[in-house]
């Protein structure tokens, strides 16, 4: 199964009563990495496009939590695309994915889990550069 293959929402675990809804995220059970950092983007302008990039060892967690935007993953020859609008469903993306992200409504907030701290050199920021760094990690 590849990485992408491998990107898929995750409906997380929920629980309901007359005073709304409570999602839980658990390292380790409900997504397979330890949680290093969280970020959220929103007040996203209407038409922005965020993204644009891959990570080498990075594994994320994108929930809506407000709101809705679209994201689009590929692994250079791929894709898949997913429209993010609940709040129960977090988007899992391995290592090694190219992801672009646009179609932020009003209020849109994208809340990120992920297993590392920041470190710009884990980011592919040039799309031909990510296809290279895919084909030679295949030779591996
Ligand atoms: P970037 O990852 O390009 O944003 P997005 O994927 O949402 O479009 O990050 C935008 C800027 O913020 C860039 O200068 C790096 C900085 N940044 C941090 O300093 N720490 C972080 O944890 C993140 C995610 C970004």
């Amino acid at each position: 199964m590849s990485n992408l293959d491998k990107c898929q929402l995750v409906d997380l675990r929920t629980i309901h009563d007359r005073r709304g809804n409570l999602s839980v995220i658990e390292a380790g059970i409900d997504i397979p990495f330890e949680i290093r950092r969280v970020y959220y983007l929103y007040d996203v302008p209407g038409g922005a496009e965020r993204g644009g990039h891959a990570h080498k060892n990075l594994y994320q967690l994108m929930v809506a939590m407000s709101g809705s935007f679209d994201v689009s993953l590929t692994d250079g020859i791929n894709q898949k695309k997913f429209h993010m609008n609940r709040s129960h469903y977090g988007l899992l993306i391995y290592p090694g994915i190219w992801r672009d992200l646009d179609n932020f409504s009003t209020g849109a907030v994208n809340m990120v889990l992920a297993s590392e701290r920041y470190h710009e050199s884990d980011y592919i920021r040039d799309f031909d550069n990510f296809k290279n760094y895919v084909r030679s990690s295949h030779e591996v």
